[in-house]
């Protein structure tokens, strides 16, 4: 203040012809500070280094005109992302937690009833002799194909299935982004396809529990910085990590996914996994679906390593999954000892869960299931 304006004493003695010029001077400057305002906020400021995931680095993000910034819209790319569940639990109220934090938007439809009969008949149905598949396996599997058919009755060009005890990253918007272009990399997708995977596939894998991959293995692979390193990664398929570039993800055709946690469907891929997977003939739904990729009779695209993994309480908690007690492990404690003491999930280095629950991080350091 005191250097700019002339003090009222000073100011009868400055004449007027100066006056005015330290006026114009003022002017000025005020001028050249606002442009290289205007062009800092424009061009960014440039000795910052840049220190946004990849995701964001390139254009396209957040426009959802774009395949990348619709992959990173609230359904993730979709038109929908719908959560089977059998009804509220720390599992459902887990999931929906998570999605809010990542504003995902989930859906949980209601589940309809299927009666033992039908989960009993369903056990041998293309099977020769004993039935491999467990109660608790036929029941889930019948509950994902009335999943998959209540998203064909709704008309839906591509939906994404979840089961409710699924996590994902807290930057799974990021991850999607990226996806997005990899996948229409790999598919060799042309510009004129504005959607973020293109169409022709029936499945799309993104959450399940390790899969097959190899250097010579037809793939793209790309840079992202939330994979988990291969040393950390836990199940079978850490060896197959190892033959990626540490730091990376790969998009490929379905070797041998397993786990059903999250996975896309197309309209056409859905009615194409109702017809295969109604013809059971397996121990679990995951199973069959990973086998109807393998012998072709289902065009799957899996991400390697996976994004979406289950959350699972605490073990010394006596904790087991549904189709576990189903198929006659034991029921689990009461409900709110898994809503107040915090679980863990693979192979995911900042879980949703984790974060909105219990502020945390919460990497499972080994599986303890199969
Ligand atoms: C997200 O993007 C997909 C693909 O463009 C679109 O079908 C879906 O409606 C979008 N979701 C929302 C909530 O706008
Ligand atoms: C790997 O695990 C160690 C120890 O738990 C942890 O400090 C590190 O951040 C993890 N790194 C990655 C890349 O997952």
């Amino acid at each position: 203040m005191l250097g700019v304006f002339p003090s009222q004493k000073s100011f009868d003695k400055v004449p007027a012809m100066a006056l005015r010029r330290k006026g114009q001077d003022r002017i000025k400057l005020l001028t050249v500070i606002t442009l290289i305002f205007v062009v800092l906020y424009l061009y960014g400021i440039p000795s910052l280094p840049p220190t946004r995931p990849e995701s964001r680095r390139k254009p396209g993000w957040q426009d959802r005109s774009t395949p990348r910034g619709a992959a990173s819209n609230s359904t993730l790319g979709f038109q929908k992302i719908l959560a089977l569940s059998k009804g509220p639990s720390w599992r459902s109220r887990g999931l929906l937690a998570a999605a809010g934090h990542s504003s995902v938007n989930v859906e949980i439809p209601r589940q309809p009833h299927i009666t033992s009969e039908m989960i009993d008949a369903f056990r041998h149905i293309g099977v020769k002799g004993e039935s491999q598949m467990p109660h608790g396996s036929a029941h889930a599997w019948l509950a994902h194909l009335d999943l998959i058919k209540y998203g064909v009755s709704s008309g839906l060009d591509t939906f994404m299935i979840v089961e409710d005890d699924v996590d994902w990253d807290v930057s799974v918007k990021g991850q999607m982004a990226l996806i997005s272009d990899n996948v229409r990399k790999f598919l060799e997708v042309t510009k004129s396809d504005s959607s973020p995977y293109g169409r022709s596939w029936d499945v799309l894998w993104l959450g399940h529990c390790g899969e097959h991959t190899d250097v010579d293995t037809p793939r793209v692979e790309f840079a992202d910085s939330t994979v988990p390193l291969a040393a950390n990664y836990t199940g079978w398929a850490d060896k197959y990590l190892k033959l990626l570039k540490p730091g990376n993800r790969a998009i490929q055709r379905a070797i041998n996914p397993v786990c059903s946690f999250g996975y896309a469907l197309t309209a056409h891929g859905a009615q194409r996994v109702l017809d295969w997977a109604g013809k059971g003939g397996s121990e679990a739904y995951d199973i069959k679906l990973m086998l109807g990729c393998k012998l072709n009779q289902l065009d799957c695209i899996t991400v390697t390593p996976e994004i979406m993994h289950h959350y699972t309480p605490s073990k010394a908690l006596g904790y087991h999954s549904l189709v576990q007690a189903e198929n006659g492990k034991g029921a689990s404690v009461a409900e709110e000892t898994y809503e107040t003491t915090m679980g863990a999930t693979e192979n995911i280095r900042q879980s949703a869960r984790c974060r909105v629950l219990f502020d945390s991080t919460c990497v499972k350091k080994q599986r303890d299931y199969f």
